[in-house]
């Protein structure tokens, strides 16, 4: 059968796009303004290039014209610090996905432990096995509510024993299958 985008509401396109579309990598971004650290997951994510070294991620609003505090502040401070998220922290991610004041922090309101690893970047969920430390780089203009932001990996942490002397990284990320969260395994 064919189906016809144009012809599909917005709900059922969404469900069709991203069951359809897997797995997808989740970015689990975490940013920072006035002090408050925000962590949030975001699927409709991907890489771009390798040179230079970008990431697109599209973000929502939170309500009708106000931006999702991700997305306000990495346009306001143009950084972002996306972890990965692994089997034993998918819980804190998936609660980081609840709507939340934005003066509140996912990291304190669920116990969320968070390093600082580089002075000028967001710091990294603790348990995050790969981390990007990103800058904002670019936005695509695209009709609708959704904003597809550009970000340029600066720096990455990897834990020491996931990266081998060719430069092959071993980690064990859990991705999204439609609404379904997946781990991503080797065959
Ligand atoms: C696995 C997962 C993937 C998600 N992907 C997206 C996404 O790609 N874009 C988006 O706008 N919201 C996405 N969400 C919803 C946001 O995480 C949610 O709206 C969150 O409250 C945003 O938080 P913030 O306002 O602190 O940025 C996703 C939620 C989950 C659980």
């Amino acid at each position: 059968m064919i189906l016809n985008y144009d012809e599909v509401n917005d709900l059922d396109r969404y469900k069709i796009m991203s069951d359809t579309v897997v797995p997808r990598p989740i970015a689990w971004i975490v940013t920072e303004d006035e002090g408050v650290i925000n962590a949030a997951p975001f699927s409709y994510f991907i890489p771009l290039s390798s040179n230079p070294a970008t990431l697109i991620v599209a973000i929502g609003e939170k309500t009708p014209n106000v931006p999702k505090d991700t997305l306000a502040n990495i346009l306001k401070n143009k950084k972002a610090t996306i972890c990965f998220t692994n089997k034993d922290n998918l819980e804190q991610l998936k609660l980081c996905a609840t709507p939340l004041k934005k003066e509140q922090s996912e990291v304190v309101e669920y116990n969320i432990q968070t390093q600082k690893v580089l002075e000028d970047f967001p710091p990294m969920i603790s348990s995050s096995q790969s981390t990007l430390f990103c800058e904002y780089y670019d936005t695509v203009k695209l009709p609708g509510k959704t904003t597809p932001v550009i970000l340029e990996i600066k720096k990455q942490f990897i834990e020491d024993d996931r990266i081998d002397d060719k430069m092959h990284i071993n980690v064990e990320n859990v991705g999204r299958c439609g609404a379904f969260f997946s781990a991503m395994v080797k065959i």
